[in-house]
Parts: C-alpha cells; structure tokens; sequence
C-alpha cells in the first residue's frame, strides 16, 4: 500500500462538490423545461466551473446575501459550528429586473450557456439587491473607473443578485485544448498524494514566469528542504479565468510555462502545472485572500506572495493601484487562513552586477534594474531582448511569437 501522505484538509472540512450523480442526469435536465432560465455570461460560467470543484469550499452556489454581506464587511465566513473561513470576494450572478419577474415565486431556476444549453440548478434561491457601489468600492477600495473586472461584469450587470445552491449537469471544459491541464482540487489531492508529496507550496500567477519569480519557488524548495521536509511538491498555478486585455492570453503563457520547465528553470519532477479556474479581479490585497484560500481546497499547505500580489496600475493616476507590501501583509493577518503558511518574499529585480534576478537590496539600489509588466510588454513587441538572464531564452521567444501573432501583416 502506498503511504500516502496526509494533506492539509479542505476549509470546512470536506471538499465540495457540486455535480448531479450520472444517475440523475436524464431525469434532472428533463425537470429544466419547466424551470425559468438563466443565461450565463463566459465569466459567469467560469465561477460555476470554480464552485462546481469546490475551490470555494464550504461555499455552495452563488453567495446568499448573508453570505455576500460577511465577505463584503469580513473577507470571511462564519460556519454553523463557529468556525470562521476566509471568503474574500463576492461570488455572486447578477440578475435584472425582467429576469427577477420571470423568476417570481420559484424557488429554482435553470442556468444555462451562451448556446442556450443546460449547464446546472440553482435550488432554494435567494434573491436580493445588488448595490454596486458598496459592492465596488468593499472589494476594490475604489470606485474609480476603468477597473477591468467591474467594467466586464458589473457596471452593465443587472440589479439584483441571486443566490442559492449549485447542482451541475456536466464538468465545465472550454475544448480549447487546454482541458487537461484542469485539474480540479480533488484532482490535485490525488497527484499530490501519487507524488507522496510531504508539503505542497503553490504559487498562483498571471503572467509569463522570469527568473524573479522562480527565484521565489526555488527559494521557497530550498527552505523546505532545510525545514526538514524531504519532498516538497511545487504547484505552478496560473490563472485561467478572466484577465484583462493587455495581459498575456492563457494560451501563450501555458506555452511559456512549458518552456521555463524545458529549459531547466523549473524541475519537471517536483512540479505540478495545473490551471486555476477563476477569473481575476485585480483587487489587490483583497483579492490575494481569495487566491491563498482556493489553494488550501486543492490540498497546498504553503502559498508564495511576493511583490504586488493580484495588483494593476491605478486606472487613472500613474501609480501602482495598492501598496506593493500590503498583498503580503494582510494575508500573514487574514481570517481563516491560519492553517497556511504563508511564505512572504521580497521584491526581485534584475542585478546587473551578478546579470542575473535577485532579491532587491536597497543599500545598492543602483545596482539593479526593475523591469515592469508594461516595460517586457514593450520589450517583446519590439523584439528587443530583455537583459540575459532575465527569463529563459525559450520563454522568451513564446512571448515575442505572442506579439508578433498580433502585429498587423
Ligand atoms: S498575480 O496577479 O498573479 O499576483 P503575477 O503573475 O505578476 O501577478 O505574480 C505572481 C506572484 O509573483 C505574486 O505572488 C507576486 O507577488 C509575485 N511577484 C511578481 N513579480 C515579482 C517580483 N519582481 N518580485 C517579487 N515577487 C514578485
């Protein structure tokens, strides 16, 4: 028999999951005729994907307003037993007014996709006002425009919220290829407990790896190690939801990723690369929660945040949105993210002394070089080459195949 080694548990407890049993299926979707219909947006299906694996365990469908209320006023969630798990942003389907009449007095209703077809219930439901600005201006600290999560999905968004619990027809794939790279936390369990992995660290992330972030991961192995651990499994977990327009597309920066494991930066024996479903906010130090607490479902003990975590330019002022230290500090003090471990890094930038990524030492600050999202964009579209040892050159290439892919022939 294998040892297994015994992971950290789900918040709540037990993991949760969301599907109808294949039993139930024909009689379920037949019961959907007769059921008012909802349509899902691409981000709305996204969060069913996230709830339907239980990311957000214990959290059972689209938030109830006292579900919305507590992670809007405490990032978290008080369960009936009295204990309290982190829930930092706002899960939650919103409905206008002709929905709400079409809905009336039944107490579920049909979601279905783009294409009209049935995706899942939502049973025993609850329907109540969607206060926008207080909803905006709790998770973001802000309600400046051009926010690009708020202007996809809430300021044209209906006036109501409805929740309720989830109950889904069938996984949700997106056939882009990329399916097999879903691996959903119970999914992830097992890998982790086939590898005998001792500690799982997970590194969430949206942009192409460099040398300054697998500085962190190899830092954190190293530390691991030296802990006493004797098989420390990585889990290189970018998300794969929503991301706004000038962000690198999934799709290349799964290629990337594949290279930066190619090329040796990363070792394929002790790394999971798996995607995360959700859709990204950018709302900073509150968002981050959010990110920590999903990986402890899929079974991560130890989570990475370095520099600005789930952070943007301000959308108007020419600064960084929040402070770039705050992402780190509010996670080290959440509530319900005491069971994990939170591995805190400092800034990395390139060390034109040593030519490689190093983590920034103030007392020879002109010794290093800081090279933004916006500035490796700018490199990579003009194809420039980024300092030698700032990213892999493999990777790098991914990028610059990425850019010229846009540029009009
Ligand atoms: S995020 O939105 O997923 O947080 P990104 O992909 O840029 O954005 O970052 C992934 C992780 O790496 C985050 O924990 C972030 O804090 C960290 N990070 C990114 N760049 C640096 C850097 N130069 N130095 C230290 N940490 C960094």
């Amino acid at each position: 028999t294998r040892i297994s080694a015994s992971l950290i548990d789900p918040d709540g407890g037990k993991l949760v999951q969301l599907f109808v049993p294949e039993s139930e299926k024909d009689s379920k979707s037949k019961q959907a005729s007769g059921l008012p219909k909802i349509r899902l947006s691409k981000i709305d299906l996204q969060w069913v994907h996230v709830l339907s694996e239980g990311w957000a365990s214990p959290l059972k469908g689209f938030m109830r307003e006292s579900e919305f209320l507590q992670t809007l006023h405490f990032n978290s969630l008080r369960l009936e037993n009295g204990t309290v798990v982190n829930m930092s942003l706002p899960i939650v389907l919103a409905i206008d007014d002709a929905q709400k009449n079409r809905v009336g007095s039944f107490t579920s209703v049909a979601l279905v996709d783009e294409d009209d077809d049935l995706v899942a219930f939502l049973n025993d439901i609850e329907i109540y006002k969607h206060n926008k600005e207080e909803r905006i201006a709790r998770t973001w600290g802000t309600t400046a425009p051009g926010l690009p999560y708020v202007e996809q999905t809430i300021t044209n968004a209906g006036n109501w919220l409805i929740g309720g619990d989830l109950e889904v027809i069938n996984p949700v794939q997106y056939n882009d290829g990329l399916d097999r790279f879903r691996l959903s936390p119970a999914q992830l369990r097992d890998e982790f407990e086939k590898r005998n992995a001792d500690a799982v660290f997970a590194f969430q992330l949206r942009n192409p790896v460099h040398n300054g972030h697998a500085l962190l991961m190899t830092d954190t192995r190293r530390r691991l190690l030296e802990m006493g651990y004797k098989n420390p499994v990585l889990l290189l977990h970018p998300l794969g939801g929503y991301t706004k327009a000038d962000d690198v597309p999934l799709s290349w920066r799964m290629k990337q990723h594949e290279k930066v494991l190619e090329d040796g930066v990363l070792d394929p024996e002790t790394t999971v690369v798996s995607i995360f479903p959700s859709p990204m906010h950018y709302a900073g130090p509150t968002e981050v929660q959010w990110h920590a607490k999903a990986r402890i479902n899929a079974g991560a003990n130890f989570y990475i945040v370095g520099r600005d975590p789930a952070g943007m330019s301000h959308p108007l002022e020419k600064r960084d949105l929040y402070d770039a230290d705050h992402g780190k500090k509010v996670l080290s003090m959440a509530p319900g993210l005491e069971r994990l471990n939170i591995l805190p890094f400092k800034v990395a930038a390139y060390d034109k002394t040593q030519s490689k990524m190093a983590f920034f030492d103030p007392s020879r600050a002109q010794d290093f070089l800081f090279i933004s999202g916006t500035k490796m964009r700018t490199l990579a579209k003009n194809r420039e080459n980024p300092p030698d040892g700032f990213m892999c050159p493999g990777g790098w290439k991914v990028l610059v195949d990425y850019y010229d892919s846009l540029a009009p022939s």
